[in-house]
């Protein structure tokens, strides 16, 4: 009798990617148009996952790219919209992929980065309207990474402030005292792997918590009584991974939660199955079947969310 395991539908999945920047009459276009150099970042990053960067055109690209920095060094999320942390890393990451890192003043990047750290707290604002969250002390982290660049800004206090962010249950919030969630785990745990002051962690106590987040359907949720979500297979695995633990999750009942939330007509991976997919569901439920080791598939770097083959070229 043939199998009826769900399969990874690749081809699908590039055809989703390469036919959304073609829906441009769309009602999601315009609603996330102040995001494009994310849905840049994670769509490349889908492609590279699937080993079909080809399908992207790189001078448009970087184009695109270079039209959203600023003079301060930042990126906005799309031309002439304002700077942010969050846009700056993934046009970063957007150059790393492309091997194309050359074609920006890196040390304008890294001044925008470094004038948004507190020299008191350690902490970092998003940009000078200054919202803190632990979001952007593993944004400027990362990104300081792999510009090589760690050095112009305080580690040491950026640790502190992480921790002062850790609860009672070894997880961490967004601020001192906000309850644990994974996505701010993800944070915090990638930013203390990047500088490696992962003896900060309390591993177990956390890495429990993280694998508690598996509801009886497979699937992951980001918090306790929440709803399973595709997204939190990259936020919770990889936080799992850094934190060498990943075996204490069901790999099996995971796969397969997140391949029944795959569009198996038009492509793409959405929030859960029965829902309408999306790039950022599509990239993360990618990354997280590399996690786990699905075939053919590029492996992953916990720390970054790009593939190894773009960190090891790094030296990361
Ligand atoms: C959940 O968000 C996720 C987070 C809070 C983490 C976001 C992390 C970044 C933006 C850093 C950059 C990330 C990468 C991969 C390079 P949500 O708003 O979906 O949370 P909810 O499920 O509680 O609504
Ligand atoms: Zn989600």
């Amino acid at each position: 009798m043939a199998s009826t395991k769900p399969q990874l539908l690749r081809n699908l999945h590039v055809e989703f990617i390469r036919s959304l920047d073609n829906k441009k009459d769309s009602l999601e276009y315009h609603l996330t148009s102040h995001l494009k150099l994310n849905g840049v970042y994670w769509g490349l990053t889908a492609l590279d996952l699937l080993g079909r960067l080809d399908v992207f055109e790189k001078e448009d690209v970087i184009t695109f790219i270079l039209a959203c920095q600023h003079s301060n060094g930042g990126f906005s999320g799309n031309v002439g919209h304002d700077p942010h942390l969050l846009y700056t890393l993934s046009a970063v990451q957007i150059l790393a992929t492309l091997d194309s890192l050359d074609r920006i003043d890196s040390a304008r990047v890294v001044d925008f980065v470094k004038n948004l750290q507190d020299p008191e707290s350690g902490a970092f604002c998003g940009d000078i309207y200054g919202e803190v969250d632990t979001r952007f002390v593993y944004v400027a982290i990362s990104c300081m990474s792999i510009l090589s660049s760690l050095d112009q800004i305080d580690v040491d206090k950026a640790v502190e402030y992480i921790n002062r962010c850790k609860n009672f249950d070894g997880g961490y919030g967004s601020v001192p005292g906000a309850e644990s969630h994974s996505g701010q785990i993800f944070c915090c745990v990638g930013a203390l792997s990047i500088v490696n002051r992962l003896d900060t962690v309390d591993i177990d106590k956390l890495g429990w918590w993280l694998c508690e987040r598996q509801l009886s359907n497979g699937g992951l949720n980001g918090r306790p009584e929440k709803k399973e979500d595709v997204c939190y297979s990259w936020w919770v695995l990889s936080s799992l991974a850094m934190l060498d633990r990943l075996h204490w999750i069901d790999h099996e009942k995971l796969i397969e939660f997140i391949l029944g939330a795959q569009d198996d007509e038009a492509g793409g991976i959405a929030d859960r199955p029965g829902d309408m997919a999306d790039v950022f569901h599509t990239v993360f439920g990618l990354a997280g079947l590399s996690l786990l080791g699905y075939p053919d598939l590029k492996p992953v770097d916990p720390r970054y969310c790009m593939t190894r083959d773009v960190t090891k070229r790094l030296g990361l």
